[in-house]
């Protein structure tokens, strides 16, 4: 099931809307992390740089065959071949990943989802024992240029309760990531 409100614009605009690299700096997205997990590719925004920075494999999953095709492309022209696309709608049918398989995974732009504390719960039954979870959505500001309608736009204390009620620890402050978004960075600790 399409999670509500998660159709793109062009992919121009939707890429201008993102300081990816410092994204990614802030929630640790580094060479220390082996294999990420990411719900919901998109256009590889940041399923690409995330790829270019990692030590293992990225696992792209998105249930949009044309988003995964545009991730795709963003690849080859990046030179970038450690990313593995998966069709798949991980609402109603979960990752279909392993346990404990992955030491992070990206929950970016789709907390607005219908029932967010069963993703998560999904997303920590992926992570390894140590492992982050990377969490940002727009900020609730009426101002911003998309992003779902403020009555099912979460704020980031709400991504907090839930993240915590799934079994996630906080991994440090609520971060601003500006020009348009907020950002959470948790850990899987047991
Ligand atoms: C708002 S976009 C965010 C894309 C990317 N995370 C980013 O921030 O650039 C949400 C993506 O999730 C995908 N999606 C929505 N519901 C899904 C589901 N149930 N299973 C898999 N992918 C889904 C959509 O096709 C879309 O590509």
């Amino acid at each position: 099931m399409k999670i509500r409100e998660s159709g793109m614009p062009e992919q121009d605009y939707w890429d201008s809307f993102f300081e990816t690299g410092s994204i990614l700096d802030k929630l640790g997205v580094t060479s220390a992390c082996g294999d990420l997990v990411e719900f919901g590719c998109g256009y590889g925004t940041f399923t690409v740089p995330a790829a270019q920075r990692i030590s293992g494999t990225v696992r792209a999953l998105d249930l949009e065959a044309e988003m995964l095709q545009a991730t795709n492309a963003l690849a080859s022209v990046s030179g970038v071949d450690n990313i593995e696309l998966l069709l798949r709608d991980f609402v109603a049918d979960g990752s279909g990943l392993p346990d404990q398989s992955a030491d992070y995974a990206m929950l970016f732009n789709i907390l607005h989802v219908e029932e967010p504390v069963a993703l998560l719960r999904e997303a920590y039954r992926n992570l390894s024992a140590g492992g982050h979870l990377g969490i940002i959505h727009w900020n609730h500001d009426e101002q911003t240029p998309r992003g779902p309608p403020l009555s099912m736009r979460p704020r980031p204390e709400q991504c907090r309760a839930w993240a915590e009620e799934a079994g996630f620890e906080m991994a440090g402050e609520i971060l601003d990531l500006p020009p348009y978004h907020y950002g959470l960075l948790l850990v899987r600790v047991g």
